[in-house]
């Protein structure tokens, strides 16, 4: 967390020496692909040489984006027109094409490199093609071409060679997904950004703009998917005049190599319920919704019949099944099971997938909301048909700024399991704090689950390899909106673009991606790029520490889920409630899982059972999450858990305040639109930080009954 004061000011005397001011006007909407002139004379004059011309051969849809998108990104780079051809000159060039359509490429007889990287994949190598040193990007599809042509300027805009490039990249997961929770009347459930993007009004007459940007800036980090609705999903999604709609925004998605998918309302067979605003009821004549009904199973067939005459790549379903209030097959008493199979066997024939979300918490199942979706899902494991995925969230709670690894990953060997990483900061701070997440994210996908032994890390589960799953997942819950910069907060950016870049490949480091983010959105200058890259890379765990510090959950202000409500006690359900997650008392805080508890940590896999179960091994960042401990209770530190929370919650403030001052400092280095956007954003950022600590603190001080230390030494809190 820490990024020290000093070579902050180091890093900022270099900026003045080295960078020059920069004025314009930035309004975000470019992403991370406004292709900004280089300003390195050397690399400049190296990629000017080596791309003097550029060759692609081949006609399609996707072929003619990739025309447009290579042509705007190079003459942005390098600042010069560049006519693209479709046969070779005799200068150096950039050759894209499948050996299927170009020439070219068929004569350089790629074909045992191809073939490792099936239909999305791509190769960019520097090769000699009829004597002329050449780049290429080839592909088997036409969608790895545009893949790999999107790589090409991201390596570009990082700078680096392409003297000797030799890249084979091909995505370690199949489905990468936006899940977007945008209702049908243009709000969206936990969206920050805005309205939806989706103008269900106006389709499908007329087309927006934006659907073909936003289907670009998927493209180019490789999302192939996207659920458009919802997860609590209205049924009249599923009526003919919305798949008419649906199928313009699909047609439009198509070359760009993104499917549609749909989140279904479990209830859309039945009749429509009078109230308007019920999550049952749906869109039929029929009186049951019941997975196991002829009846039933027929509608379903009969309405992904429908789909797939409009849309003949249609994805598939996401569906929330009997949790929070949403319809499902236990309304019968047949198993999520049983649900989710009546739904795979009328996609099956077209090649669609059920997503069927494991975010359940039935309180009949077990005290501890914890605990509950490993005991629905585990026994189901084998049952489920081979074109289901059972999709659980990073952690059992819900999306919190930090929760321990979801115990069913490792624990369902025979179902693929699509895991859900929610992109939108529900629970960080809306669009109004600055938290980069592919810390948070890199932590779940690098948890060694121990399921087969050492190793069986939770990418290894996600992307197949640990179980041998036949298919493979990953979903984003979406930041995008209407606004202006598509995500509310320009940093908000950095997250959508640090999704998309970890379903592509979940291997790549955190700084790794910030860096690329920053270069490609905010400033080439080395040491601006330096102290941004520090900001973000620590801001994940100030948001815990002013927030839940120490595995505390779940304290938000009921509902909106923005500021802290530690005191909130009363809820028509007990688990909605903070007192139920943080169980303070005058002896201490936190939730007993542990074995003389809830006994939620028995759901792991040894060793973590036994770490997590005893208060002297589980690590200190879950240590409320697992145990109710004593105010007393020695840290790591030394310090007692009363001292450290507090010293926690003023560490996570100050580092709030010192990326301000930061920020401040790049002022001559940032687009000052942008500038002045963040420098706001980041004021209602601190402020609302010191509301958190202080809320919590004086909520907790009222148990503990001692007082807050105060912390002299700033070298502590920093
Ligand atoms: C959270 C969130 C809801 C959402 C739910 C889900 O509870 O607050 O808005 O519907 O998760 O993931 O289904």
């Amino acid at each position: 967390m820490k990024y020290s004061l000093q070579n902050m000011f180091f890093s900022l005397c270099c900026i003045i020496v080295s960078a020059c001011p920069m004025v314009s006007a930035d309004d975000g909407y470019d992403l991370w692909m406004s292709y900004r002139k280089l300003d390195d004379a050397t690399r400049l004059k190296e990629y000017r040489q080596a791309l003097s011309s550029v060759v692609i051969q081949g006609d399609s849809e996707t072929l003619r984006i990739i025309r447009e998108e290579v042509k705007k990104g190079l003459e942005g780079l390098l600042g010069v027109d560049l006519p693209i051809h479709s046969t070779l000159v005799t200068s150096k060039a950039l050759v894209i094409g499948t050996p299927k359509q170009s020439q070219l490429i068929q004569e350089l007889n790629l074909s045992k490199e191809l073939v490792t990287l099936g239909h999305e994949g791509f190769l960019i190598r520097s090769i000699k093609i009829k004597g002329i040193p050449s780049i290429v990007i080839t592909a088997n599809d036409d969608i790895g071409l545009l893949y790999g042509s999107f790589h090409l300027l991201r390596i570009m805009q990082n700078g680096q060679s392409l003297a000797d490039a030799d890249i084979c990249s091909s995505p370690k997961i199949q489905y990468r997904l936006l899940n977007h929770w945008d209702n049908m009347d243009g709000s969206i459930e936990r969206g920050y950004a805005g309205k939806s993007l989706w103008k269900w009004n106006e389709l499908p007459e007329t087309i927006d703009m934006r659907y073909q940007d936003y289907a670009r800036a998927n493209a180019s980090l490789g999302i192939n998917g996207t659920v458009v609705n919802s997860v609590n999903a209205n049924p009249i999604i599923l009526t003919a005049e919305y798949i008419a709609k649906l199928k313009v925004l699909a047609n439009l998605f198509r070359p760009y190599g993104i499917k549609l998918f749909l989140s279904i309302r479990f209830s859309s067979p039945l009749r429509p319920s009078s109230n308007r605003n019920s999550r049952r009821g749906g869109i039929g004549i029929l009186e049951t919704a019941d997975p196991l009904d002829l009846d039933v199973r027929r509608w379903w067939k009969d309405k992904v019949k429908e789909i797939y005459q409009s849309i003949p790549d249609f994805g598939g379903f996401l569906v929330k099944a009997n949790s929070e209030g949403m319809p499902g097959p236990q309304d019968y008493k047949r198993s999520h099971a049983d649900g989710a199979n009546m739904l795979a066997e009328a996609l099956a024939p077209y090649g669609g997938v059920v997503m069927w979300r494991a975010f359940v918490y039935d309180a009949k199942v077990d005290a501890d909301r914890a605990k509950r979706a490993y005991k629905e899902f585990v026994p189901l494991d084998g049952q489920f048909r081979a074109n289901v995925f059972v999709q659980p969230k990073n952690g059992p709670i819900d999306f919190q700024p930090r929760e321990p690894v979801h115990p069913l990953f490792g624990a369902m060997p025979k179902t693929p399991l699509m895991l859900e990483l929610q992109i939108t900061q529900e629970y960080l701070g809306h669009s109004k704090h600055l938290v980069f997440l592919a810390p948070m994210w890199k932590e779940c996908l690098d948890f060694d689950t121990y399921a087969k032994g050492q190793d069986s890390y939770v990418c290894r589960v996600v992307d197949g390899s640990l179980h041998d799953y036949s298919m493979t997942g990953i979903a984003g819950v979406a930041n995008t909106g209407s606004d202006r910069n598509w995500c509310g907060h320009l940093f908000g950016q950095a997250n959508w673009y640090a999704f998309g870049r970890l379903a592509w490949d979940h291997k790549l480091s955190s700084e790794e991606i910030a860096e690329e983010w920053i270069r490609m959105t905010l400033s080439r200058n080395n040491d601006v790029v330096r102290t941004i890259k520090s900001m973000m890379m620590g801001s994940w765990e100030a948001c815990i520490n002013y927030m839940t510090p120490l595995g505390l959950h779940h304290i938000m202000q009921a509902g909106f889920h923005y500021g802290p409500q530690p005191g909130y006690a009363r809820s028509s359900r007990l688990d909605w409630t903070s007192v139920y997650y943080h169980r303070t008392d005058s002896l201490g805080l936190g939730f007993d899982r542990s074995s003389s508890g809830s006994n939620a940590t028995s759901q792991y896999f040894p060793p973590w059972r036994k770490r997590f179960d005893n208060i002297g091994t589980c690590p200190e960042k879950y240590l409320l999450w697992f145990h109710h401990v004593s105010w007393d209770q020695k840290m790591e530190s030394g310090r007692a858990l009363w001292e450290e929370l507090c010293l926690r919650y003023y560490k996570g403030v100050n580092y709030v305040k010192e990326m301000r001052r930061t920020w401040a400092s790049l002022e001559k280095y940032i687009d000052e639109e942008i500038y002045v956007h963040v420098q706001e954003k980041l004021a209602t950022h601190e402020k609302d930080a010191m509301i958190w600590r202080d809320t919590c603190l004086s909520y907790f001080q009222k148990f503990s009954d001692r007082p807050i230390p105060v912390f002299f030494d700033n070298s502590i809190i920093e």
